[in-house]
């Protein structure tokens, strides 16, 4: 597009991944069985998580893929600041090119933001800028909306503001609970952050201001 200014995400011949979770795991499945089927050009290098008992270390374990679990320090909804560092410097040192966030509890801030400006992204369980926050499904069916659905972000300094790369919509339907509302919508994600991981892996997409820009296949 003439006049578009966009930087592009830095690719190489290994693009390496580092997942962040804190629960059961289930977009960092779909994600390693894209790499594994070939569906993403990358190695997911390393799992880390602030819950020892985390179900996403175990899935990561039973590939053969290093896992760690970070103590997060003192605080609930951050990491404090020897936490921050060693979560820095495990994705340092296994050398990711992004990090992607599956199911993380904790809101990154400065140093980590820092140390990874660009290449940090998230899966929200929700339509953008709509409910953001934890339990958005419930927010969705609570507010009356007709359609719901996930989006992958850009994670930048806010609560889920970060520029939106992809989104994907299922119906709200009559008969929804929340809990099967949030199934439909996992089953989007598990379709969503694959593909949008691939498009970061090959190079396809670029960045202007809040908007994101897929190139044309
Ligand atoms: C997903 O719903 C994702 O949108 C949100 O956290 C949940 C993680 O689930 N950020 P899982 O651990 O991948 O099963």
């Amino acid at each position: 597009m003439a006049g578009r200014s966009a930087i592009q995400i830095a690719v190489n011949n290994s693009f390496r991944i580092g997942v962040l979770g804190s629960g059961k795991g289930s977009n960092f499945v779909a994600l390693a069985d894209a790499v594994a089927a070939g569906k993403i050009p990358a190695e997911i290098a390393v799992v880390l998580s602030d819950v020892e008992s985390a179900g996403i270390l175990a899935h990561a374990r039973e590939q053969k893929i290093p896992a760690q679990f970070i103590p997060p320090g003192k605080f609930r909804t951050k990491l404090d600041e020897d936490a921050e560092r060693a979560f820095v410097a495990a994705l340092q040192n296994a050398k990711v090119d992004l990090i992607v966030l599956a199911g993380f509890m904790r809101v990154l801030k400065g140093d980590f933001l820092r140390a990874f400006e660009g290449r940090i992204v998230n899966i929200h369980p929700s339509l953008l800028p709509c409910f953001p926050g934890l339990e958005s499904w419930r927010q969705a069916l609570d507010h009356g909306v007709k359609v719901a659905g996930c989006t992958v972000h850009f994670v930048d300094a806010g609560v889920d503001s970060g520029a939106i790369i992809g989104q994907s919509a299922v119906p709200v339907l009559d008969d929804d609970t929340a809990e099967i509302l949030h199934q439909r919508i996992h089953a989007a994600e598990y379709e969503l952050y694959p593909r949008c991981i691939a498009a970061l892996a090959r190079g396809e997409i670029s960045v202007a201001g809040r908007r994101v820009f897929w190139k044309k296949t």
